[in-house]
């Protein structure tokens, strides 16, 4: 039985475990996206303020998820930033949950709906482009990519926030 919650503090570990299977995976396809394990404090301040979530089956965290209204101001123009976009980010899963991702993006998207959003944003990697690939493929629409010689992120994506399938979110147990 799965299901979607607020992550806590104590929910740390479990979160980062999560990120560092998901890189796992794709550091042994030869993918270098991001760094094996993240530092706490990369998602801690997004816990404490009540914005990462954790999908559990049973006792076991299974994907991971930060939502909120923090686009990178590195990348996103103050015009685009003062629009009604939530922005995603650290989405991942552990292997088995075939369409998991999709899930998860339908209720952010759903959430941010929710919240009064219209635009559902993320980053990613510039120059992952199956990863972007997979964005396309969920309906996001390419708005650009900023390159900055400092960030690695920069692909950016957005689909309107309504866009769900319904089906995705029942079959993991995220559309109630
Ligand atoms: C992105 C993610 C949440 C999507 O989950 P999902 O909807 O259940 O989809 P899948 O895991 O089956 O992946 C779908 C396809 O995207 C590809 N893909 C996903 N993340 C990728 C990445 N970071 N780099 C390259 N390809 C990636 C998968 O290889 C798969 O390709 P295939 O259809 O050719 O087999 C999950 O794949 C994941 O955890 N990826 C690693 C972490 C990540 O990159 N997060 C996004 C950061 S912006």
């Amino acid at each position: 039985m799965t299901s979607i919650r607020r992550a806590e503090p104590s929910d740390i570990e479990a979160f980062l475990d999560v990120l560092a299977t998901a890189t796992a995976r794709l550091h042994a396809r030869g993918i270098q996206q991001w760094p094996p394990r993240f530092a706490p404090s990369k998602v801690l301040p997004d816990i404490e303020a009540g914005d990462a979530y954790i999908i559990w089956d049973g006792s076991d965290a299974i994907a991971t998820t930060i939502l909120n209204t923090n686009g990178d101001r590195d990348f996103w123009t103050p015009d685009e930033l003062a629009g009604p976009a939530f922005y995603v980010s650290k989405i991942s899963t552990v292997s088995g949950y075939g369409g998991l991702g999709t899930a998860v993006l339908d209720w952010c998207g759903r959430e941010t709906a929710r919240r009064g959003g219209e635009l559902l944003r993320l980053d990613a990697w510039r120059t992952n482009l199956d990863l972007q690939k997979y964005y396309l493929s969920q309906g996001f629409r390419h708005v650009r990519t900023v390159e900055l010689a400092h960030r690695n992120s920069g692909a950016l994506f957005e689909r309107p926030a309504r866009d769900i399938n319904t089906e995705a979110m029942l079959k993991y147990g995220l559309a109630t």
